[in-house]
């Protein structure tokens, strides 16, 4: 049963920091085929923003290992990061700091925190916006996703929920969807027997810019991992690829919007793909490429859970 009192929920997934192999190859890729935009660099990092208002989206940090080294979710204003911090402590996440003024570009108030699994993500209210310039065909309008691989689903969606005020909005028989606002899933979390990244997903303006963008990606020598093709929980068009430090990166867009005082989630008896054994629902779509289950399954850079 829910706690009576109200919870502190974030607001949506600003950013991600990803550690990469070589930060010169990735930023090229990031803005010249991704098409993401140079906003700023600081302390060694590169920061993109999309073509949303949100000042940056993707950081980008070499790295000895590949990885995510951090996401950062918005909270509504001070008052909800200092609410969350309470919340996170609470639910056994681990703060790291006290909630304050940060020093990255756009600034802004909040602080970091590890959850149950050691995965490090940020809260952050009042970071700086930019001139929203409107869905440009080409190029994506904001982070749409985050799917993480998890030792202990149960535990990592338990966190998500009580912790961060997330909805669980379905579930598969491998996959939790979890929501913070209109789109379905801004988080998910697999049953993968490992903690790491499974992948991060953007939002492009619409079907015409998935495909053209997709287009675009495939001329330029990066192949077509999996798609194109519609998920069933949150019905979104998808296109998947692997960046230059074999990081799982999607284009999608089309996300079901969802209202909580209506929406009944599914479990996993209401999730089977139309066509047995194809989880496009469209069934045409190919099976994932045996590239992208590897850099989608963590295996390669596996750790065991932290308790
Ligand atoms: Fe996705």
């Amino acid at each position: 049963m829910e706690p009576s009192r109200v919870k502190a929920t974030v607001t949506s997934l600003r950013s991600v920091e990803f550690g990469v192999a070589d930060l010169d190859r990735s930023r090229a890729f990031y803005e010249d085929v991704w098409r993401l935009v140079p906003v700023a660099h600081a302390d060694g990092a590169a920061y993109f923003r999309g073509s949303g208002g949100e000042h940056h989206i993707v950081v980008l940090r070499a790295a000895d290992e590949p990885g995510l080294l951090q996401a950062t979710f918005a909270a509504r204003d001070r008052i909800a990061v200092d609410a969350l911090y309470d919340q996170i402590a609470r639910a056994g996440g681990t703060p790291i700091g006290q909630p304050g003024p940060l020093d990255a570009p756009g600034a802004g108030y909040g602080f970091a925190f590890d959850d149950p699994e050691g995965r490090r993500f940020a809260i952050a209210s009042d970071i700086a916006t930019l001139p929203d310039e409107g869905s440009p065909e080409d190029r994506p309008v904001k982070l749409s996703h985050l799917v993480i691989n998890a030792a202990d689903a149960d535990r990592s969606t338990a966190f998500f929920r009580e912790a961060l005020g997330f909805r669980l909005r379905d579930q598969t028989a491998r996959m939790d969807f979890l929501g913070c606002n209109p789109d379905h899933h801004t988080v998910a979390i697999v049953r993968a027997g490992n903690v790491s990244l499974n992948h991060t997903a953007f939002e492009v303006p619409d079907l015409d810019s998935l495909m053209r963008g997709s287009a675009r990606i495939r001329r330029a020598g990066h192949a077509l991992e999996w798609g194109i093709g519609r998920h069933g929980p949150g019905s979104n068009v998808f296109a998947y690829f692997c960046d230059p430090s074999e990081l799982a990166i999607e284009y999608t867009t089309g996300i079901q919007q969802v209202d909580d005082r209506t929406y009944r989630p599914g479990g996993p008896s209401d999730w089977r793909p139309p066509i047995a054994g194809n989880p496009d629902y469209w069934g045409f779509a190919a099976p994932p490429s045996e590239r992208f289950e590897r850099a989608s399954s963590g295996r390669h850079r596996e750790r065991a859970g932290a308790g």
